[in-house]
């Protein structure tokens, strides 16, 4: 059994956000980690891309940003990763959350960050993992879909499950929908993820996350309504 999450200290660990786009898993965390009581700070956002619009909007929170292009390193994922190494370390961070980041890690820089590295994927894996996860749940017909945040493993879209939270999927949905409604849960979700691994309140038993307390899991379950008779 390993217990996830930053050492335990006076202050409140500090956060990277990485992202590679619009950015509004971002927002929801750092509009979360304004609040007094939160355990965790937001305390840098870097992309990959110099375009990120999020780089916009985490300037208007009042983040710092960094931005390592990772276009220019081609396939060269270590030297890419060095860098990004040496920003988290000047950023003091102890945790990472990928907000749509969509790069891949060595294998030796997930498990240097193991436990402590969360991403957020639109579809309950483990169906779905990957490019366009609205467009496989609508193909494969399934009636409920949702969203996940999970510990990072080297596979994509996969590791130890913290937390899920589940819509129910309409006839006439398209991916744009479907996208749509589910982002509203994943705004949800990703903060209250954060907050347990932040407070310590996480372990990791194999492939599985438990909570050290099993009070913590009331109010974590989002699931859609009952359809009106
Ligand atoms: C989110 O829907 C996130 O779940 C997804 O990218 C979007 C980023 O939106 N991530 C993945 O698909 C990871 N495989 P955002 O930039 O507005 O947070």
């Amino acid at each position: 059994m390993v217990k996830a999450g930053p050492h335990r200290g006076a202050s409140k660990p500090r956060v990277a956000i990485l992202i590679s786009g619009r950015g509004s898993n971002m927002v929801a965390l750092v509009e979360a980690a304004k609040a007094d009581d939160f355990p965790a700070e937001i305390a840098v956002v870097i992309s990959n891309r110099a375009d990120a619009a999020g780089l916009a909007r985490a300037v208007k929170e009042g983040v710092p940003t960094v931005t390592i292009e990772s276009k220019s390193f081609g396939k060269d994922r270590a030297a890419f990763e060095e860098k990004l190494q040496s920003a988290l370390e000047d950023h003091r961070v102890e945790l990472i959350c990928l907000g749509g980041f969509m790069r891949l890690f060595t294998a030796e820089f997930v498990q240097a960050w193991y436990g402590k590295m969360l991403n957020i994927h639109p579809s309950l894996l483990p169906s779905f993992p990957g490019l366009d996860p609205h467009g496989q749940a609508l193909s494969a017909g399934v009636k409920v879909s949702g969203a996940t945040v999970h510990f990072v493993t080297p596979e994509t879209d996969a590791g130890p499950i913290v937390m899920q939270g589940v819509v129910e999927v309409r006839d006439d949905d398209t991916p744009d929908t479907l996208s749509e409604r589910i982002l509203t849960i994943e705004h949800q979700i990703y903060p209250n993820a954060l907050r347990l691994l932040a407070r310590g309140k996480l372990r990791l038993d194999g492939a599985v996350c438990r909570l050290t307390d099993e009070a913590d899991a009331a109010g974590s379950l989002i699931s859609p309504r009952p359809a009106k008779e």
